[in-house]
């Protein structure tokens, strides 16, 4: 057990990581480029914020929360998504008094999820998110959608679709609740318990029921779409003019229902169909009532999270993991007790100077010292003895050229520099 880590986790080291961090570096830029600040918020928050926020039937809270009681019988919770958090961070710290729209961005959160694990689908995984409160305009949604499409631009990522579709105000939801449940009602016997409690309480979360005979029941039910009222078709119609203008391609979807109950209006996602069924790379949309239900006043709000591990999937799906060649400015190798002294010294000193310099530490051969300056991708070698330093003198051989160059003991680092 002790050499394994938990299901559904993953160490994450080497050029993996690499690429991981080039991607975060590329998310700072562009979040900047586009006005966001960073947020970062703890790994755990009261159970009770994501029972209200996410929603006491959704499968998150039902399902595949990490929740405990502390030591002082407080009932928490492991963030299973980022948006809770920020949204009580938000009202907690008053951000709301700054300028509006406030606009957030987390990077690599630890989020945590008991689900099946599978490709692209862990228990711990991380996300990048945007959220931005207080605007209700379309142009907001538009802003929020381009984020993520110009990420995935960035990253090299061509072959994702984006799916829209609108999930309307409280008075749509209300209608179309009725609509769903009418056209459940006969056929409840051949529904699961779950999907029995939620036509109850909140039918429209029927429709993430992963049953067959769930599935089989609900294929033909009634579209969100189909009964938005005059403003929320507006506002959809809104954003994806918006989208045409800017030249993002999307698909309407009316199979997007989110897994999340605070979204109203306009929900998305981009979708790879190359890395299997967890297809879904980012996941957002607008909700417009989850700061009031946090305690806060008014204050629409729209934002999205995309899964770290499932972009670098689909980075890879569509160009190839990246390999990243080792690479050192110069190896200092030794012979002998004096030799090694010296050289430890001029690494430290040519290390003080920004140069990446690496000596010996095992005490090898010169050959051995040699081949692990190799691996190591030296560009530059060179070899201390009792004569260089007595001499106060060395040669430096290019690695790549073969070329070689006396200099002075002290002079290693104006010849690197140079
Ligand atoms: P979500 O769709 O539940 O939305 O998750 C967002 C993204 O997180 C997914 O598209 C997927 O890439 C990744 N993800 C989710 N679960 C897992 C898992 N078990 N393993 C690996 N990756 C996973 C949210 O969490 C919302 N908070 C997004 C949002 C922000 N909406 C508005 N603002």
């Amino acid at each position: 057990m002790i050499t394994k880590a938990p299901r559904g986790t993953q160490d994450l080291f080497g050029d993996k990581l690499k690429t991981w961090v080039e991607v975060e570096n590329k998310i700072k830029k562009l979040a900047s480029e586009y006005g966001y600040g960073e947020i970062r918020t703890p790994i755990f928050e009261h159970t009770e914020l994501f029972l209200r926020g996410v929603g006491e039937t959704t499968d998150i809270v039902q399902k595949e929360m990490y929740s405990f009681e502390d030591k002082a019988g407080r009932q928490i919770t492991l963030r299973p998504e980022g948006t809770a958090g920020v949204a009580r961070a938000f009202l907690e710290n008053k951000l709301y008094a700054g300028p509006l729209p406030a606009k957030l961005y987390y990077l690599s959160n630890p989020t945590f999820r008991y689900e099946r694990p599978q490709s692209g689908r862990y228990r711990q995984f991380h996300q990048f998110g945007v959220e931005l409160f207080g605007s209700a305009e379309p142009t907001a949604d538009a802003e929020i959608i381009a984020i993520g499409k110009e990420l995935l631009d960035r990253v090299g990522i061509n072959k994702v679709e984006l799916h829209i579709n609108s999930l309307g105000g409280p008075e749509c939801r209300k209608k179309y609740n009725e609509a769903l449940k009418d056209f459940i009602k006969g056929n409840l016997e051949s529904l699961c318990p779950t999907c029995n409690e939620r036509f109850e309480k909140n039918p429209l979360r029927t429709l993430d029921c992963k049953n067959p005979d769930c599935q089989k029941v609900l294929e033909g039910s009634p579209k969100v779409i189909d009964v938005l009222d005059t403003e929320c078709k507006k506002h959809f119609e809104t954003v994806l003019k918006l989208l045409d203008e800017m030249e993002i391609k999307y698909i309407v979807d009316s199979g997007i229902v989110r897994g999340l109950d605070y979204y109203t209006r306009t929900v998305f996602e981009f979708i790879s169909n190359d890395i299997g069924s967890q297809g879904t790379v980012c996941g957002g949309g607008r909700y417009d009532k989850l700061i009031e239900e946090c305690g806060g006043s008014h204050t629409p709000a729209v934002g999205f999270g995309i899964g770290f591990e499932r972009l670098l999937l689909v980075m890879v799906a569509e160009n190839g993991a990246k390999e990243y060649k080792p690479e050192r400015d110069i190896f200092i190798g030794s012979i002998g007790e004096v030799g090694m002294t010296k050289a430890a010294a001029i690494v430290y000193k040519l290390r003080q100077q920004g140069i990446s310099a690496e000596g010996d530490l095992l005490g090898r051969s010169v050959k051995a010292q040699m081949k692990y300056a190799n691996k190591i991708g030296a560009k530059f070698t060179v070899v201390l003895g009792d004569n260089e330093i007595e001499e106060n003198k060395a040669v430096i051989k290019n690695m790549n050229t073969r070329e070689q160059t006396e200099v002075n003991l002290d002079g290693i680092l104006e010849f690197l520099q140079s």
